[in-house]
């Protein structure tokens, strides 16, 4: 036998973090007060990571684009003991849906070997293309909507028309819909959310083969560090939203032709993940109150091992307010 023995896997311990700020923000469900349940979701996340054994950097933030009371990029979080960790942090991924009651919200948090997390600066949005397992080697970012279609389409054991193709709704995406359209294959439209979107498309039986269009460039290194644990692959470009952007990007270092693949968004495969679920959706269920307990749901993805694990939990509130600052 050999000598190798488990080591620590700190997604074990992310889940408490994710848990924390979904327990945290899914009181905001339907208040429609952004702002408040954004703050919840930080302050519970930023206590909970501080407790963890390791160095961690903020690497992604995302307080730019919605101006959220957000874990800033490069503020220390854990113990400061090693390991030297970046980490990548969306407290609530679906903050409208939150707000308004919709489904889709998670609270996700992803962490990985210092320096191998891509550092998107302030350039928030992101082309992706992600799927699963079977299709991971097929797809090019840069190819024809049709051609990737056909070729995800032969690599799932399947006919164009049986593919489901999940996209943002948003009027950005016009002409990609009428592609996907014109070329036959289904279309499962998405409010917001699309961390857990590229996540279905490596969730067996989810139904989802492809995830495609602009979002919001974080959420596309959250989930390309689950990807790579998940087996499938992503694979993004920047994305400028105007001239000015496109500039300020090329001053910076920025090439916003290039494309990014799954190593150049997380390049190790030692990579931690958990999500949970704060309104109901597709993937994790919201979090659940009564009197006394709050249930929540999660998702817990190890690189290394590629084990994950889907965890229910039953928190007891009247024990949690005698010893938590925070309000859950
Ligand atoms: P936040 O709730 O974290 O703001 O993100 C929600 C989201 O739908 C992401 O899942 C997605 O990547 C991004 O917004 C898309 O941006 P926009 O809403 O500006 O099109």
């Amino acid at each position: 036998m050999s000598e190798y023995l488990p080591t620590r896997n700190l997604a074990m311990e992310l889940v408490r973090v994710t848990e924390a700020a979904s327990l945290a923000a899914g009181r905001f469900m339907g208040r429609a007060d952004k702002e408040n349940a954004d703050r919840a979701a930080v302050d519970a996340m930023r206590l909970v990571l501080r407790t963890i054994e390791m160095d961690g950097i903020v690497v992604i933030g995302e307080g730019e684009k919605d101006e959220a009371p957000m874990l800033y990029n490069g503020e220390r979080v854990g113990t400061g003991i090693l390991p030297e960790v970046d980490i990548a942090v969306d407290p609530i991924d679906g903050t409208r849906p939150l707000a308004y009651g919709l489904p889709g919200s998670i609270a996700t948090v992803a962490l990985a070997p210092r320096g191998s997390m891509f550092n998107p600066g302030p350039f928030v949005y992101m082309n992706k293309m992600a799927v699963g397992p079977e299709a991971r080697d097929v797809i090019d970012i840069e190819a024809p909507v049709e051609d990737n279609l056909k070729k995800i389409a032969h690599a799932v054991g399947g006919t164009v028309q049986d593919l489901a193709v999940m996209i943002l709704d948003r009027p950005r995406h016009a002409e990609l819909i009428a592609k996907v359209r014109a070329c036959g294959a289904r279309i499962r439209l998405i409010p917001d959310g699309d961390v857990a979107g590229a996540l279905m498309t490596a969730w067996p039986d989810s139904g989802i083969d492809v995830l495609m269009g602009i979002g919001g460039t974080p959420e596309g290194v959250l989930a390309a560090c689950a990807l790579r644990a998940m087996g499938g692959n992503i694979q993004g470009k920047l994305y400028a939203r105007n001239e000015d952007e496109k500039r300020r990007g090329r001053e910076m270092g920025y090439d916003f032709e290039k494309v990014l693949t799954i190593d150049d968004l997380v390049s190790s495969d030692d990579t931690f993940f958990a999500a949970t679920g704060i309104t109901n959706g597709e993937l994790l269920p919201g979090v659940k109150y009564d009197k006394h307990t709050a249930r929540t749901v999660s998702l817990v993805v190890r690189g290394l091992t590629g084990t994950i694990r889907r965890i229910e939990a039953i928190h007891q509130l009247d024990k949690l307010a005698r010893i938590s600052p925070i309000a859950y």
